[in-house]
């Protein structure tokens, strides 16, 4: 799957958010090593904490289907000033968890634009499995 597939599939995985506080659509679409694909939305609740962001949807979901291995997320998030949502810290940790640093890529559109980085760049120095 190339990437704006992925991206194209975090598009559409952002219409389902579930985001009546905020009103901020994310999607997620996480690529698996096996070439999977698992979408995620924000998903938000009126007791404000329990919310949970789109890309840890998508990892949940992957996890609990027995997926280890991943290779790329997608994230698509933006509001009414266009730009582009960056996973928060939470999600990068989570990422941490389950990724390489410096080969897992993410990549944030703006539903027009594709940016990518590598997680190592958007969590640097980050804590991990291999530091325990
Ligand atoms: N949100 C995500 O889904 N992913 C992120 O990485 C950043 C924030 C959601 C959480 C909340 O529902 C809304 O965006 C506003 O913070």
């Amino acid at each position: 799957m190339d990437i704006r597939k992925l991206s194209e599939a975090a598009v559409f995985a952002r219409e389902k958010s579930y985001s009546p506080y905020s009103g901020f659509k994310v999607g997620a679409a996480l690529l698996a090593k096996n070439g999977s694909v698992y979408t995620g939305c924000n998903i938000e609740n009126a007791a404000y904490t329990p919310t949970i962001c789109a890309e840890r949807v998508a990892f949940a979901k992957a996890v609990s289907e027995g997926e280890l291995e991943f290779t790329a997320i997608a994230v698509a998030g933006w509001g009414s000033d266009a730009g582009f949502a960056y996973p928060c810290g939470v999600c990068r940790q989570v990422m941490m968890e389950f990724c390489d640093p410096s080969d897992f890529i993410i990549i944030v559109t703006d539903g027009t634009e594709n940016r990518e980085h590598t997680l190592a760049e958007l969590l640097p120095e980050g804590f991990g499995p291999r530091s325990l």
